[in-house]
């Protein structure tokens, strides 16, 4: 167990909001199979801002509620796998638009819609290792010019959006978490060139409901807690009817579940991070509460973390 804690928290959406009926001009949907099948009402696509603009946005809402410059991290993590550029990584060029140090490390993750879970373990083995002294991971997609807009069963669920936590190590703190990755090339991925996400949804569906309950319970049995323990759960946000599943095999009161999905879809890396930057600007989340997040997508990639705020 780590400790860690986290000081700062950002985010930022796409500049346009799109509803159910917008996509059902566009597709053969309708707002009522896509609130019923998903839970979603309406999303945010990036039109007229690139993932750098999100990740920026969601960055400096981190440093500035962190108290923090950008010169005070060391460690800068994107979870995405959208990134504006193959290379350099939207990593570096987010620390050139902050004007981080020039010794900072700055690297993409690709966890899929895992990677802000993968991210955070990642930056606080570092921190705990002692490598850096405050990381800023950051989730952030611009999922939106990688839908097929003809393909009702994808272009309905994916959105655009950035999250990002300034974390730092602190005695008092905890960081825990499992991850694992099922090789899978099949079920769900989107190719490098021409890109379309292509997904077989109920296999997803599967893999989610079994694995993400799987996880928790590893996670809570390793640091020896119970799930009463936890305050507040963030699944990732793909699916209500998953998320309401997670909460019935976990054996938790749903209202412990939080959620944004109805009005922010589904932003892969991204989604965990929003979440919990908006808890925290809500004030749900407080010092000494504990929230577990769990995180599947592609790769098929799987994850779940323990926090103490
Ligand atoms: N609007 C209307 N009808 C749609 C539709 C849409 N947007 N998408 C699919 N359909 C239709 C299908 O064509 C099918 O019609 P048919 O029976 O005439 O062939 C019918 O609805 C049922 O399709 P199916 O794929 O079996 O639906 P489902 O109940 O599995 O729901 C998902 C589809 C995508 C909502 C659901 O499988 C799901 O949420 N899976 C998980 C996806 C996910 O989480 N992805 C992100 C991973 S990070």
């Amino acid at each position: 167990m780590a400790g860690i804690r986290i000081r700062g928290y950002g985010y930022a959406h796409g500049d346009k909001v799109v509803t159910n009926d917008d996509l059902a001009a566009m597709v053969d949907t309708s707002d009522a199979w896509i609130r019923e099948k998903t839970g979603i009402v309406s999303r945010h696509f990036a039109e007229h801002r690139s993932n750098a603009d999100m990740a920026q946005e969601a960055a400096e809402g981190a440093l500035r509620t962190a108290g923090l410059t950008a010169e005070d991290i060391d460690l800068l993590l994107i979870c995405t796998f959208t990134p504006d550029l193959a290379t350099p990584s939207l990593a570096c060029q987010v620390a050139g638009r902050l004007g981080t140090k020039p010794d900072i490390l700055a690297m993409d993750v690709n966890g899929a819609c895992s990677g802000f879970v993968y991210g955070c373990t990642a930056a606080a083995a570092m921190l705990v290792a002692g490598s850096a002294r405050r990381a800023l991971v950051i989730g952030s997609e611009k999922i939106s010019p990688m839908m097929d807009m003809n393909d009702r069963r994808t272009c309905i669920l994916f959105a655009d959006g950035a999250g990002a936590l300034v974390m730092e190590y602190d005695e008092n703190g905890l960081f825990e978490s499992v991850t694992g990755c099922l090789p899978d090339d099949q079920i769900l991925g989107c190719p490098r060139f021409d890109p379309a996400i292509y997904m077989s949804g109920q296999e997803v569906y599967r893999f989610a409901t079994s694995q993400v309950p799987e996880a928790i319970e590893t996670l809570l049995a390793k640091v020896g807690m119970d799930r009463e323990d936890i305050d507040y759960y963030v699944c990732h946000q793909a699916n209500l009817r998953i998320i309401d599943s997670v909460a019935r095999r976990v054996g938790v009161d749903r209202k412990r579940f939080y959620t944004n999905i109805e009005t922010t879809g589904n932003t892969s890396a991204a989604s965990v991070a929003i979440c919990l930057s908006e808890m925290m600007e809500k004030g749900l989340l407080q010092p000494g509460m504990h929230v577990v997040c769990a995180g599947f997508g592609a790769g098929l990639t799987w994850g779940a973390m323990l926090m103490r705020i």
